[in-house]
This record gives structure tokens, sequence and C-alpha cells, in this order.
């Protein structure tokens, strides 16, 4: 299967040269900031993150936000934010829209960079606040927690002196300064497996790809790990098919996707399967689990 979904996941979205001007700007953006929080999908925390990040951020403070948390399994959601803390990355589930978790984020962010600006001012420098900004992959939630953070403050901070005059920064609380541009990382493209789940979620644009090859994987991947919220949603009893297509055709069927001739519409069963998922109506699902034993190197994150 592996080898197959491979030549049916064009990478076509990033080519290098949208890589290194992404990297680009962040890198150059770094340089403005103390801490950067790093928008993971809470559904898909290994596949949505960046393959790059560390040599990107090159030892900057980082904290992780598990975004998109309401879409997530609950206790999954929790072992990876104690995997990322046993790491000493300091972590939080979030949902953006909602405004979950939001406040511990920003406290959470402080208290991450306060050594940096305590630092600062022991060497002499005036009191400053501490600058942050996010980072992600496309469709993570980085507008969305931006906005959130953002909330009465959306009134910028004036331009500053010595600060590209084009930056924006927003105030969170007293000693927190937001840069109002996150930064936009590439997926990880390499790695199918993490293709398919961005896929799935809808990370990555599904007109580029096999959607019928998608759907099955997926459908395989709940009936193997989620078969009851498959069946409740779709109310299938017993057994579920164990061939995709199958599967796909008798959900179709009790959604009454057919077509003349009593022939199921895969295409509008596919729809509604994906949609069903990505809105929430199977449930909360995690499709990453956390390594059980710190197998999962940080430079593979
Ligand atoms: P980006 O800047 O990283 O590209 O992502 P953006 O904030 O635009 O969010 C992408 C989509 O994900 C949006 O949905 C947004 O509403 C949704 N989203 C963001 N955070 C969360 C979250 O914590 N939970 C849930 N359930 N959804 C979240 P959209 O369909 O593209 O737009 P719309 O529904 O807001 O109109």
């Amino acid at each position: 299967m592996e080898n197959t979904v491979k030549t049916l996941i064009p990478q076509i979205q990033w080519y290098p040269g949208h890589m290194k001007k992404a990297k680009d700007i962040i890198v150059n953006n770094l340089k403005l900031v103390d801490v950067v929080i790093e928008l993971l999908d809470a559904r898909i925390p290994y596949s949505s993150a960046n393959p790059m990040l560390q040599e990107i951020i090159a030892g900057k403070p980082r904290l992780v936000a598990l975004n998109k948390s309401d879409l997530a399994d609950t206790k999954v959601t929790k072992e990876w934010v104690a995997y990322f803390r046993q790491q000493g990355i300091p972590a939080v589930a979030v949902d953006a829209p909602q405004g979950r978790g939001i406040k511990q984020l920003v406290s959470m962010t402080e208290a991450l960079a306060k050594p940096m600006t305590d630092k600062l001012v022991s060497k002499g420098a005036k009191p400053r606040a501490a600058r942050v900004m996010i980072l992600g992959i496309p469709n993570v939630g980085k507008s969305s927690l931006i906005n959130r953070l953002a909330g009465s403050n959306k009134a910028k901070t004036a331009d500053k002196p010595g600060v590209t005059r084009a930056k924006q920064w927003i105030r969170l609380g007293g000693n927190l300064e937001l840069l109002d541009t996150p930064g936009i990382l590439w997926p990880k493209f390499e790695d199918m497996t993490a293709g398919l789940k961005l896929a799935f979620t809808g990370a990555i644009n599904d007109e580029a790809i096999d959607r019928e090859l998608i759907t099955g994987v997926f459908l395989q991947t709940m009936a193997e790990m989620y078969p009851d919220r498959l069946r409740e949603r779709y109310k299938l009893a017993g057994d579920l098919p164990s061939e995709p297509h199958e599967l796909l055709e008798l959900i179709g069927r009790k959604r009454g996707c057919l077509v003349k001739g009593g022939i199921v519409d895969t295409e509008k069963a596919q729809r509604i399967v994906l949609t069903d998922f990505r809105s929430g109506k199977l449930g909360t699902v995690s499709l990453d689990m956390p390594p059980q034993d710190d197998g999962m190197a940080e430079d593979e994150q």
C-alpha cells in the first residue's frame, strides 16, 4: 500500500523554492522574537509537524500548542502534552476558535520567555515585553489563534524604532507581544503515512490527490482504530467489511448516495465521509499516538 500511495500523493504544493522562501522569512523574523509557538494539529501532532523545525528555529525556545483539540481524542491529547513535557518542551492543548487553553498558553509563553528578558535586563538593557511568533503548516489554525490571542487588543502596537518598520505586534497582557504574521511551514511530504493523515484532515488540498485512495485508507484506519465511530455514524451493524471500497459502498448505500440502477455514487460517499471527519461528526479522533518509549528523536518531530 505504501508504494502505491507514494505515487498518488503529489508533492506539487511546495517546491524547493517555496520552502526556501518560507524558511528565509521565518529566519528573519526569528531574530525579532524570544520564543516561538509551534502550532500542531492535535489529531496528528506528528504528521502536522514540519520536518525541519529544529534546524529552522536553531535553538530558539519553543512551546507546542496542540490546536483543534476539540476534534481530537482528549485522552491521546493528554498523552501528547505529557510526551512533549517529558522532552522538556512546554505544551498545551488549545481550541483557538472557542478559546480553550488560551490563558494557559499565554502564561506558559510568558514563563518560557522570562529568562531571556531577565537576562537582557541583567545586562543593563531597559525592561521590555517578551516577543513571540507562531509557526505552523497551512490550515493548522495560525490565523484563528492570532485572532483569538489578539482579542480586544486588535489595535496593534505602533511600529517600534529599531524593528523592521512593517512589523506589527499585538500586545498580550503586560509582558508579551505577538508578531501578527505567522511563520508558514511546509508539511511532511516525504513521509507518506503522514501525508495521508494530512490529506484526511484537509491540510493538503484534496483536489490535488486521489480522493478515492485517501478515503479508502481513511476508512481502513478508522475501522482499525475507531470502528464504533463508523458504526454509530453510519448505522452499521456487526463486522465492518475489510475491503475499503466495500465499506465505502456500504456507507454510501446507508446514506442514500445512489445513482440509477441502485449503484452507489462513491464520489458523493467519499465527500460525506471526509467532511464528517473534518467537522467532528465522527467524534473526537486522534490518528497519531505519542511514542511509547522516548523513541521519536527530537529532530524527527
Ligand atoms: P492557518 O492560518 O494556519 O492557515 O489556519 P486558519 O486559522 O485559517 O484555520 C484553518 C481552518 O481550521 C479554519 O476553518 C478554522 O476555522 C479551523 N480551525 C482553526 N482552529 C480550530 C480549532 O481549534 N478547532 C476547530 N474545530 N477548527 C479550527 P475553515 O473551514 O477553513 O474556515 P471557517 O470554518 O473558519 O470559515
